[in-house]
Parts: structure tokens; sequence; C-alpha cells
């Protein structure tokens, strides 16, 4: 596919006001989902749940794509349409999850290189096949005492390149995620650190191994103190520390960063998200790649009940409808409560 195309699909994503609902969760993270609310994993729920995302009325309006697991790109909504079809009907890009996982990297104590290179080339071209337009891939970078290792930043940032490489010869545009974990103790500058150091071997890599700049997206993590540090950080510190950052680093021949949600609450994500695009403009388009952030209050009030579709599909479209305000630095905390009392 030419160069072109991708850059058209990868700015397609990141279109004024939307951004990527990430439902590509794997076998084991549905699992842990759904036991948050005693649902059990079945195939037929998770295609009902599922089927309830895809078929939000109107969330278009703010959702440019879906990340799609393997699973969920060969099963249909409950109507009868492959769910790829159905969402290219309302406008929604079809993505994939093309990741097998992060698994312990060898001699490294506490830290995975993630795993999936193998046959992916034929992979790809079934995905695509299969309706896909866009892929993802995600490192995973733990923050401790002694870790992140440079040996494990450079495995995963070369694996990274090895697949978004195949991923635009296989006209697919390659969603880039390296992820450093927002769990642990550590202060907003430890996150900078390790981030900055990510993002730079990522980006040598990237270069390195001819991947088109215009044709690719970011999913970073953004800057923050860990979940369990004694300091919080505000949304405003936020938003300068992640900029400051990504603006050492990150070609602005890029599109887009599309941020992970990573285990915020949902309003933070939003409330972050919004702060950054506030003070903006920036030279890419800043978006979200969410899964629980724009999932949770959906998950909880369907509970796995067909009765509660509706609600939860309310649940969906009103996270949706924050974080379109949030792409343009609208959105203020007010719009939670007005939606409430619809
Ligand atoms: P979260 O937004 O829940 O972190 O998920 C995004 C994602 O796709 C992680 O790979």
């Amino acid at each position: 596919m030419a160069a072109n195309d991708l850059h058209e699909t990868a700015t397609a994503l990141v279109a004024e006001g939307k951004g990527i609902l990430a439902a590509d969760e794997s076998d084991g993270t549905i699992k842990k989902r759904f036991d948050s609310i005693g649902v059990e994993s079945t195939e037929e729920k998770r295609r009902a749940y599922r089927d309830l995302l895809f078929t939000t009325e109107g969330v278009e309006e703010y959702v440019s794509g879906v990340i799609l697991f393997d699973e969920t790109i060969r099963q249909s909504a409950l109507e009868g349409t492959p769910f790829p079809k159905l969402l290219a009907s309302k406008g929604i890009i079809p993505g994939i999850k093309v990741d097998k996982g992060a698994k312990p990297l060898a001699l490294a104590e506490g830290e995975t290189v993630t795993e999936g290179l193998d046959g992916l080339r034929g992979r790809l071209e079934e995905y695509r096949e299969l309706g896909a337009r866009f892929t993802k891939w995600r490192a995973v970078i733990t923050i401790g005492e002694s870790i992140p290792s440079e040996y494990c930043l450079w495995t995963n940032a070369h694996a990274l390149a090895r697949y978004a490489a195949l991923s635009q010869e296989a006209g697919l545009v390659p969603i880039v995620e390296p992820e450093v974990l927002m769990d642990g103790d550590h202060t907003i500058e430890r996150s900078f650190e390790v981030t900055s150091r990510t993002l730079h071997a990522v980006f040598t890599e990237l270069r390195d191994q001819r991947v088109h700049f215009e044709g690719m997206l970011l999913k970073p993590n953004m800057v923050l103190s860990g979940y369990d540090a004694s300091e919080h950080t505000s949304h405003d510190e936020v938003a300068e520390e992640t900029m400051r950052c990504f603006y050492r680093h990150v070609p602005a021949a890029v599109p887009g960063i599309v941020f992970l949600s990573g285990g915020q609450s949902d309003e933070d994500a939003t409330a972050n998200l919004n702060a950054m695009n506030a003070i903006g403009p920036h030279p890419w388009q800043l978006s979200f790649s969410y899964g629980r952030a724009l999932q949770s209050p959906a998950l909880k009030a369907w509970d796995g009940k067909p009765e509660n579709v509706e609600a939860a599909q309310r649940a969906y479209y009103h996270r949706a409808k924050m974080n379109g305000a949030a792409r343009t630095g609208m959105y203020a905390p007010e719009m939670e409560r007005e939606a409430v009392a619809v």
C-alpha cells in the first residue's frame, strides 16, 4: 500500500473530536474484567458484550476506530453482520491487536518482552482480508528499584520496530505502544525519566528500521506518579510533564499520539487528556485509545444482563463524548453531572 494511504488512515484515526476504543482484551484480560462483575467469560458473553459496544448508536461521532482481538474480528454481531463490516458501515475503522503478549525476558528478573513476530507477515495478510486497516503491538515496561534495564528497553523497542515495519509493508497503520506501567510508588520525575529512555529507544529503532513516521501512531502512557506514590500529580502537572517529555522524543511527522488509560479512573484519564490539549496546539493530534477508561462504567451497568444493554450503551456513549470533548480542551467536570441528570 502506498505511503499516502497509510498516512490517510492514520490521520482519520485522529480526526478532530475523535479517538479509539481499545476493545482488544485477550482471553485472560477479558476474563479479569468479567470477573469484576461476576460474569463467566464464555464466547457468547464476550460476543454479546462487544456487540453492545459496537452497536451503540451515534458513538461514531466520537470514535474513529476500534481495536479488536483475534476472536472478535472473526465474530459477527447478534444480527449477523461480521463485526469488522458492521464497524466499517458506521464509518469506524477496524483494527487488530497482533502481539502475543508480554512474556518473561530471559536473564532479566521482573522484566518482559512482547512476543508475536514469528509468522506475523502471514497473520497480517489474513487480518487485512478480514477488514483490519490498522494494528497494535504493546510492549510493557515496569518501573522498579533497578529496572527497567537498557537491555529490556532496547529489546522491546527492536521488536516494536520490526512489528511496525511489517505492518506498514502489509498496508496496515501500526499503533506502536510502549507502555510504562503506572503501578508502583515512583515519583513523576522517575516516570519522566523512564518514559524518556523508552521513547528514545523506540524512535531510534523505528528510524533505523525505516518505519514511515507519517503512517504510524504512538500509543504511550502519560507521565505521572505511580498509583501508590505518596504525592499525586495534578492534571496540569501531568499535562506539562507529559508534553515536556514528548517534545523531546516524538518527531512532528507522527500524525498522532493516542494515549492509553493504564488504570487511571475514567474521569482522570479524560481530565488529563483535556489538560494536554488545553495547552496546545501541539505538533501532533493528542487523542485517546482507551480500554478501561472508556468501558468501565458500561461494563458495570451491563452486569452481564440483556435488559441492561441500553444503560450500558448510554454509559459508553457518555464516556466517548467526554473524551471527544477532551480532544479539543473543551471538557469540564460539570459535563459529567449534566449527563447523569439525563
Ligand atoms: P487501557 O486504556 O485500559 O490501559 O487499555 C488500553 C490498551 O489497549 C492497553 O494495551
